[in-house]
């Protein structure tokens, strides 16, 4: 049985550093090429990793054949065609969120994984977030009863010259939407993960404060309906003037819980007390949003591809935030419900 994972990264982007960090302090992985098509991220990469190899083309990446395992850190609609071609050459994967722009190329992402006998696993990593994995114990044990209700609020501030530098943020082909598929991503996520699955759901989405940047929506609201019948409301926005923690409440029968990105808060009697402080803030600025956790999601693959176990955040377990995220979009477009359809 192999020790360790020989990895291939494509796209060496802001987010390529979270993933080369992780790798390169971990036993069994060792970065073995890089690909960008842009040429100064893609030597500044070989140099930082070590990498044997470095392409601009991503196809030859692929066709390296000892690479066990590809991590696709590219723009979100390039995700669906380097992961399905990479598990057709028999490669492991892991893509960043959102799994595909569509939930076409999504279904076809799982077909993909089904036929090969490889995992395909999508970087949800607040999932390993300390409050949420305490919510998911006590759930999991019982204690929590049904859900009666979910809220969850996503204000985040981004203004113009992050959609317009980035060449692919902004535009429908290339993002596939705005705060939703990109920011409230990762919230509506854990909104089926913590509470279930999802059955309909009535939402509008809005482009305002950078309307003369951007075509994607930086603003939405929604109500939506668990198969249990709970209850939802949701509102996500890139208009705010800081990245503010996320809010997410769970009420059950027995409890009611409160997530504030890695801080977890009881309410009772109306009152939100601190039970879980997670862990604190060690990087202030960007990487605090994004979660410290994608290196516990990172190792936990890693473990399982090497010990031949299934791993937890497989591509049907990533597909009902992006069916959700596209079921709003959709809502909004036909000013009606939509029904989520299961995977
Ligand atoms: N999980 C998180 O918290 C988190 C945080 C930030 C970004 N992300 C995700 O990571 C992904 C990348 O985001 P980013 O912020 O690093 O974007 P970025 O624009 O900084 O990086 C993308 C990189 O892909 C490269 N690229 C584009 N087309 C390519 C191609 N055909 N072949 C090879 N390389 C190509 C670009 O040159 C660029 O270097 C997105 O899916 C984003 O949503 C996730």
């Amino acid at each position: 049985m192999k020790d360790m994972l020989r990895v291939g990264i494509i796209g060496m982007g802001g987010i390529s550093r979270v993933h080369t960090d992780v790798l390169m302090n971990m036993e069994n992985a060792k970065i073995v090429a890089v690909c960008d098509i842009n040429q100064a991220r893609l030597q500044a990469a070989k140099e930082k990793t070590g990498a044997e190899n470095a392409y601009e083309n991503w196809e030859d990446l692929i066709k390296q054949e000892d690479i066990d395992i590809v991590h696709v850190l590219t723009p979100h609609y390039l995700h669906a065609p380097m992961s399905i071609r990479a598990l057709k050459a028999g490669k492991h994967v892991l893509t960043e969120k959102p799994m595909a722009t569509t939930v076409e190329d999504a279904r076809k992402m799982i077909e993909a994984a089904d036929q090969a006998d490889t995992t395909l696993s999508v970087i949800f990593q607040n999932r390993y977030n300390a409050s949420t994995v305490a919510v998911k114990e006590m759930q999991e044990a019982g204690e929590l009863g049904r859900l009666i209700c979910a809220r969850a609020s996503i204000c985040w501030h981004r203004e113009a010259p992050y959609y317009t530098e980035s060449g692919w943020r902004g535009a429908w082909a290339t993002e596939g939407g705005g705060t939703l598929i990109n920011q409230a991503i990762h919230t509506l996520d854990l909104l089926s993960y913590l509470g279930g699955p999802i059955k309909r759901v009535l939402g509008h989405i809005s482009t305002d404060l950078l309307r003369d940047s951007i075509e994607v929506e930086d603003n939405c609201h929604a109500v939506f309906e668990y198969e249990n019948g709970a209850k939802g409301v949701l509102h996500a926005t890139n208009n705010y003037g800081i990245d503010a923690p996320i809010l997410l409440e769970l009420v059950y029968e027995n409890a009611t819980y409160q997530l504030l990105a890695e801080k977890l808060l009881k309410v009772e009697d109306g009152v939100p007390h601190l039970v879980l402080r997670g862990q604190d803030a060690k990087h202030l600025g960007e990487k605090s949003y994004w979660g410290d956790s994608h290196k516990i999601q990172i190792a936990k693959l890693y473990d399982c591809i090497l010990t031949g176990k299934k791993f937890e955040i497989d591509a049907r377990s990533a597909f009902p935030a992006l069916n959700l995220v596209k079921a709003i979009q959709e809502s909004s477009a036909k000013n009606d419900w939509i029904n989520l359809e299961k995977v």
